[in-house]
């Protein structure tokens, strides 16, 4: 038993630290290191994070070691592990390395498709067929992200009735929760509001909607704040703010976790996380970051 996960949440905060964190270091993090990093991220009360990516390692050299950090990674029944995977292959490594999770990705822009996956985005849909076959017969649940919802690097602004009929598509497909994601974290609150209500709207309660704000332009709090309002509960963050995403050049790292918690329990809304336990963490993800 992990003595610090406590049980009552009013929000759940999912740690993609490990995964949209460390894919963007240039410094090289030990699988000891990144082993460490979960555990002591479990050890603090989060109950959710995205341990690796089971993409190809010449896309993402800093996730070669996905097999070995899924397997050694600590387990325990308050925790879920996921791993990103972009294609079946991905998805057979992940489940037999032991994810809990399988979280896929796309994007509302067909330039940022190519460039982070090599293919359209019905191309990237047609992938997810056989993953989503594969996480049902294992059990297991999928998150997906909509990268670009209100952004594209190399498009500009994406309309919102883009992302929310790409997220009405991917809910026909099955059982999902999506992820609304800012990947280069350029949004302000008017227009995460305009992006959100719009997946609101066409998803009509029949699924969790997750919030996944990178923080380029220092908005993502206000941001989170008014997805809240909108009655979103879950919120990716990646402790230390670290990461970005290869290819999304000039995106910052995600929402701080450590953020996203005090902000949150200082509203008296319970992330079942420890403070203390998670500000030691921070400051070691910290240390990792290049200056
Ligand atoms: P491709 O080159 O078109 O793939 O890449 P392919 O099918 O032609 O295969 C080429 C080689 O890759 C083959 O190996 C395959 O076996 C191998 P070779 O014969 O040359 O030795 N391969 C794999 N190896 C390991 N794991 C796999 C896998 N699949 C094929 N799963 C591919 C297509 C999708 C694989 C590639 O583009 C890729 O891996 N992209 C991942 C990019 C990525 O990870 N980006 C960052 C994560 S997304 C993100 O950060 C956004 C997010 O945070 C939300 C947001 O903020 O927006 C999620
Ligand atoms: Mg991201």
């Amino acid at each position: 038993m992990l003595p610090s996960i406590k049980l009552r949440r009013d929000v759940t905060l999912v740690e993609v630290g490990p995964r949209d964190g460390l894919q963007n270091e240039k410094r090289h993090v030990s699988t000891a290191d990144k082993l460490d990093l979960i555990e002591k991220l479990a050890r603090s009360g989060l109950a959710r994070i995205e341990a690796t990516a089971f993409v190809s390692p010449k896309w993402v050299p800093q996730m070669a070691d996905h097999d070995v950090v899924m397997r050694g990674a600590i387990r325990h029944p308050g925790l879920r592990l996921s791993a990103l995977v972009p294609n079946e292959k991905g998805a057979l490594a992940a489940i037999a390395a032991g994810a809990q999770e399988l979280a896929i990705f796309t994007s509302a822009s067909e330039t940022f498709s190519a460039k982070n996956t090599n293919c359209t985005i019905d191309e990237s849909l047609a992938r997810f067929v056989p993953i989503i076959e594969l996480a049902h017969a294992a059990g297991l649940p999928l998150r997906a992200y909509i990268s670009c919802a209100c952004d594209c690097p190399y498009e500009g602004a994406i309309d919102p009735t883009a992302v929310a009929s790409l997220a009405a598509k991917l809910c026909q497909m099955g059982d999902m929760e999506i992820v609304v994601s800012d990947t280069i974290g350029m949004a302000t609150p008017d227009r995460a509001v305009r992006v959100i209500a719009a997946v609101l709207e066409a998803l009509a309660g029949t699924t969790q909607i997750a919030a996944h704000f990178h923080d380029t332009g220092g908005k993502a709090i206000e941001n989170v704040a008014v997805a809240w309002d909108l009655g979103i509960r879950i919120f990716d963050g990646s402790i230390g703010g670290l990461g970005g995403c290869p290819y999304a050049p000039g995106a910052a790292g995600n929402i701080n976790t450590m953020k996203l918690a005090e902000y949150f329990e200082g509203r008296g809304i319970s992330t079942g996380v420890n403070l203390e336990a998670l500000c030691e963490v921070n400051a070691m993800a910290q240390s990792w970051q290049r200056p």
